[in-house]
């Protein structure tokens, strides 16, 4: 079987790695069908994530089918499965509260760990996510992704028409907008790039869609940070109302200015979020299967696995929201 590999950062190959070894115990064997390309996986390729190891197989976000099963395993050979690809230890005082997305012995495939992007891969039962069979492969490669927003969404309560604004239209700041749309929020979103202002926009003619530098004197009820630079997440804060809430999801080592009198005067909350639970998934999967649940603007291609490189190339340069790779 073959998998992609990265010896060091921008080191990105194809390899021949021999068969999958045989699952034990708890373990299911899956051959993969799709993989979608993530931020993080662009942010490794990069080498711009500090705590990322090397070498190391790339992926996290995979579906495909189970082909074997240990004997403990709940999943039966043919089970269609996403990947739960941020482990959790069960044990911890956030593992107990049913708080796993901020375990303290969490690990994150393809970043902290090996990865999923390969023809067949083993995998702890617990981190994989049965799909229900109703749903097209196409929509459910977007669970990982979409669970994130799904979660981070609960944060605070959103709506029919209220005000929201989306910093950032990446895959993270669309699926935002596709679950805010859904909800019937009235939409705003900012973007540095016109192609995802555009992207935005075709989920509902009414969301309107700005330059960060046009959006100065607006105030939302809710806003989303989903871009994860200094500067849009120091323009986040400016753009609460007073009374209002910020969903702080882009992720940044810089180190923000903290507008401590807009925030205390103005009574924001602020709102951290990160990944999800097993919960998110479930929840990801039943909007997913709902037909009037829009997420067709967010997968710009499939490509086959042989074409990893363009594949990579085209999502590094920003112009494009998901790509995913066919194993098969
Ligand atoms: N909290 C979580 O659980 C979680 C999960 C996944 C991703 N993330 C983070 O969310 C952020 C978005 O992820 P993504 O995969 O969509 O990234 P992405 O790079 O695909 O998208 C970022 C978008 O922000 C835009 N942007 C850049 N600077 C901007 C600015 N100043 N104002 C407005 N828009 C600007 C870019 O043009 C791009 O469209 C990243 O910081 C990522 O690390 C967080
Ligand atoms: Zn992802
Ligand atoms: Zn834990």
């Amino acid at each position: 079987m073959r998998e992609l590999y990265l010896e060091k950062p921008g080191d990105l190959k194809i390899r021949e790695s021999g068969p999958a070894t045989a699952p034990k115990d708890n373990e299911v064997k899956v051959k993969v069908i799709y993989g979608g390309i993530c931020g993080s996986d662009l942010r490794v390729l990069r080498g711009t994530i500090p705590y990322a190891t090397y070498p190391c197989r790339p992926g996290h976000e995979i579906l495909g089918t189970v082909v074997e099963a240990g004997e403990k395993s709940p999943y039966q050979v043919g089970t269609k499965v996403a990947s739960f690809p941020n482990t959790y230890c069960g044990k911890c005082e956030f593992c107990l509260q049913g708080r796993t997305n901020i375990c303290a012995n969490k690990k994150s495939f393809g970043v902290t760990c090996d990865g999923l992007f390969a023809q067949e891969i083993i995998l702890d039962s617990e981190f994989v996510v049965p799909i229900p069979a109703d749903l097209v492969d196409e929509r459910a490669i977007l669970v990982e992704p979409f669970a994130v927003n799904v979660h981070a969404l609960k944060r605070t309560n959103i709506s029919k028409g209220k005000s929201v604004a989306v910093i950032g239209c990446g895959t993270e700041g669309l699926l935002a907008i596709a679950l805010l749309n859904h909800m019937g929020a009235d939409i705003t979103v900012l973007d540095i790039n016109p192609i995802k202002m555009e992207k935005a926009k075709s989920f509902n003619k009414n969301i309107k869609a700005m330059y960060p530098a046009d959006a100065k004197d607006q105030v939302f009820d809710v806003v989303v940070e989903a871009a994860g630079v200094k500067a849009s997440i120091e323009q986040a804060f400016q753009l609460v109302k007073p009374g209002g809430a910020l969903i702080s999801l882009g992720i940044t080592g810089d180190a923000i200015n903290y507008p401590a009198l807009r925030i205390t005067r103005g009574e924001i909350t602020i709102y951290g979020t990160i990944i999800y639970t097993k919960k998110d998934f479930v929840d990801a999967f039943a909007l997913l299967q709902d037909p009037a649940f829009n997420v067709a603007p967010i997968l710009s291609r499939i490509d086959p696995f042989a074409k990893y490189q363009e594949a990579f190339d085209d999502a590094l340069t920003g112009n494009f929201a998901k790509i995913v790779l066919d194993f098969r």
